[in-house]
């Protein structure tokens, strides 16, 4: 039997390389891909794809070099990114833009490129990663949480319209992960400057946000959801992939009004 063949983006660190290892690992072929590594080498063991996945041309190289090879893609994970902390009133529009073209945009381009033959081989599966934080505004994460929500929700409807090809359409929402996040995320420059008003408060929630990075769980966890969903008959929407804290906000959320869910969120990320 053929091995699927599975692209994962941003496999060179973090979720998206633990993905690749562990897919490999499964006896998946894999590729992953990386804005710095060549067409075909294999630093960590599989193919590499050089992808810069803000920009189209690229996206384009990339997916066609995987398709002369395997002829398909059966799995597409959209996960390279990155995180972002700073005051939702300190980012510019043009932070935002990058941040929404990264998070986003890319993610829908990159999906695009791959629908065509996945439609031609008779389905597929496109798993987004998302995050806890796509489910409630986080203080100092508003903007990562606005485009994770949008990654969701389009998630949502590309699960409905590609239905009828046999694509199904997944979001994992991790919690916090240790990574390289800690080093890669965006932080919003007006907020790193002692003039905004939330200097004082929001650098002292990001070394908060960097400790729990720091401790968090193995990416392993992700991977180990990937997998299910790869194997599953009949995939869900969305899957925590989350402390037992984290997935119990999710659910408070979800009972509480966003009133009381916001009190408690001010005790655990204070504003002021
Ligand atoms: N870690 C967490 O706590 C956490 C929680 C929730 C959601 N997430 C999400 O999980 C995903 C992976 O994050 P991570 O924690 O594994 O971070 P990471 O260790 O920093 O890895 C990020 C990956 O994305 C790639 N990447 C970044 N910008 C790119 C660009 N413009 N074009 C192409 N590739 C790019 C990087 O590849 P190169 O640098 O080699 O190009 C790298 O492989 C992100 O979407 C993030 O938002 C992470």
């Amino acid at each position: 039997m053929n091995r699927q063949v599975v692209l994962v983006t941003g496999g060179s660190s973090g979720i998206g390389l633990s993905t690749c290892q562990h897919l490999k690992a499964k006896g998946f072929k894999v590729y992953g891909t990386s804005r710095k590594i060549s067409n075909g080498a294999k630093p960590y063991g599989f193919p590499m794809v050089q992808m810069e996945i803000t920009d189209r041309k690229s996206i384009q190289n990339g997916i066609s070099y995987v398709l002369r090879n395997e002829g398909r893609i059966d799995i597409l994970v959209n996960n390279a990114g990155t995180g972002v902390a700073g005051a939702v009133e300190d980012a510019s529009i043009e932070e935002i833009d990058t941040i929404f073209r990264l998070i986003v945009f890319a993610a829908i381009e990159v999906t695009n490129s791959v629908i065509p033959s996945m439609r031609e081989n008779g389905g597929g599966r496109i798993i987004n990663i998302s995050s806890v934080g796509a489910e409630f505004g986080l203080p100092f994460r508003g903007i990562y949480s606005a485009s994770k929500a949008a990654l969701d929700r389009f998630s949502e409807t590309l699960r409905l319209e590609l239905s009828p090809w046999g694509i199904s359409v997944s979001t994992i929402q991790p919690g916090d992960i240790k990574t390289n996040i800690n080093n890669s995320r965006i932080t919003l420059d007006k907020s790193n400057q002692v003039e905004s008003p939330y200097y004082g408060i929001f650098q002292k929630t990001y070394r908060q946000i960097n400790k729990e990075v720091a401790s968090a769980k193995d990416p392993i966890i992700v991977a180990k959801i990937v997998e299910r969903i790869i194997k599953s008959k009949s995939p869900k929407m969305r899957y925590p992939a989350a402390s037992f804290i984290q997935r119990f906000s999710l659910t408070l959320n979800r009972i509480l009004p966003t009133e009381v869910f916001q009190k408690i969120l001010k005790l655990r990320y204070p504003v002021k």
